[in-house]
């Protein structure tokens, strides 16, 4: 099974993949974007090692049962590279998402790890800017969500992907100021090194269940841990994974220019069939029937009763991450809803929470 996507990308050079370190072996010639073949291998469970006591053994507190994670968290790995010894990797590619009228510029950018940093559907990387700050030293690390599946782009677990988008803005001197490291990012040519931390995170891991509900809400570069888990779930082959649920993507941008990634998602339509549901909130063009700006909160309240039915199942799970501002608005179209059942949403939101079915990772 080696269909391809017919994604309206540049084109990619796997000779320019080999010169830089990375593997050509699943991709195709015209578009970085095939579907992989490879199979997941099954995670790692730490050795436990147990020693002889060497004296009476105080007597033994009741064992507190290991709490089990609903998450894909077995051998998940954490904060394998630092700021001081970040891992070295290399742009492969960078490729504009965003049109050329569109409200500012995302990049889809791919670095080879060669299997070093071993991350999973979810997690984040820390990215170091080349440079020095105002005071000589180093730039900080910057956060962003890893917008690839485990494994990868090429599908052969030697690449991590980002989502940039360039922060721009004017200053109250009236000065143009350039976020450093998305600049950094954006800017990235083939073949130039990149500092890598991480990977981080456990709140955006996906469920285990294969027939959960999933439900994801995303605005701008948000999207990246969706673009994760769809990939895996329906571009990709496991051999301990087989999604048969129902995920549900609602994604918020500002023009239709700006819909990150909208051809590989219409293609998961067309796999998914009735297990991927695909919706977009185009804010600057598009209105609801009273007028209202088209936010990913105004185009949920449409679907809001059956919103909040799939919410009232123990095998729902609901993902956000993007703007900070978009949390306030999803809550407030639950607040009404589950007070038509006489509950009250921000004691049922932390009752999901604890079951980890409420997941949110927003800036
Ligand atoms: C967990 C996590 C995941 C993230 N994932 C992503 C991702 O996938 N993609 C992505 O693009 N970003 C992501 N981000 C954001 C990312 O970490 C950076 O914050 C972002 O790229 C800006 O960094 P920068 O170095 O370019 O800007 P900086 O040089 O750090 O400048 C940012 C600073 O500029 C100032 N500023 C910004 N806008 C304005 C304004 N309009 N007016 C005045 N001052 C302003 C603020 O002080 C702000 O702190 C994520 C953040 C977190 C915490
Ligand atoms: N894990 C994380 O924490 C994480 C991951 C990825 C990205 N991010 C951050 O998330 C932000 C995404 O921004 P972006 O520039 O990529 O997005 P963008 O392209 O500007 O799109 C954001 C969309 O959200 C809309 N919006 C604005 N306010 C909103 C609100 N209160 N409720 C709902 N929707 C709202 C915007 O509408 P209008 O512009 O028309 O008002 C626009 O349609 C960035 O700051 C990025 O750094 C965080």
């Amino acid at each position: 099974m080696a269909a391809q996507l017919t994604a309206a990308l540049p084109s990619y050079s796997p000779a320019a993949t080999k010169a830089a370190g990375g593997s050509s072996a699943s991709c195709t010639a015209s578009h970085f974007l095939a579907y992989p073949t490879r199979r997941l291998r099954n995670g790692v469970r730490a050795q436990v090692s147990t020693t002889e006591p060497t004296a009476e053994p105080a007597p033994a507190a009741p064992a507190k049962p290991a709490k089990i994670s609903k998450k894909q968290d077995e051998g998940v790995v954490t904060n394998k590279y630092r700021p001081k010894e970040p891992y070295v990797g290399r742009c492969l590619l960078n490729t504009r998402l965003t049109g050329d009228n569109a409200p500012g510029e995302t990049w889809h950018m791919v670095f080879s790890t060669e299997g070093e940093v071993p991350y999973r559907e979810g997690q984040s990387i820390g990215v170091i800017a080349d440079g020095e700050d105002k005071n000589g030293k180093p730039h900080k690390l910057r956060l962003y969500s890893i917008a690839s599946s485990a494994l990868g782009d090429f599908g052969d677990s030697k690449t991590v992907s980002l989502c940039v988008k360039r922060l721009v803005y004017t200053n109250d001197a009236g000065e143009v100021v350039k976020g450093v490291c998305s600049n950094f990012l954006c800017d990235l040519k083939p073949g130039s090194e990149v500092k890598i931390t991480g990977p981080v995170g456990k709140e955006m891991l996906m469920p285990k269940d294969p027939n959960a509900t999933i439900i994801m809400l995303a605005t701008g570069t948000g999207i990246a841990p969706f673009r994760s888990f769809l990939w895996k779930m329906f571009f990709e082959e496991h051999e301990d994974y087989k999604f048969n649920g129902l995920a549900w993507l609602f994604l918020g941008v500002p023009t239709s220019d700006t819909l990150l990634y909208k051809e590989e998602f219409e293609k998961m339509v067309e796999i998914g069939g009735e297990n991927f549901r695909l919706d977009f909130a185009v804010s600057r063009e598009q209105t609801n029937a009273a007028g209202e700006k088209m936010y990913i909160q105004t185009r949920m309240a449409e679907y809001k009763e059956e919103l909040w039915e799939l919410l009232k199942k123990d095998n729902t799970y609901v993902y956000m991450c993007g703007l900070k501002g978009m949390e306030k608005g999803i809550d407030d179209i639950m607040v009404d809803l589950a007070a038509k059942d006489g509950i009250d949403w921000i004691d049922y939101k932390k009752q999901l929470k604890k079951a980890e079915q409420w997941n949110v990772e927003v800036y």
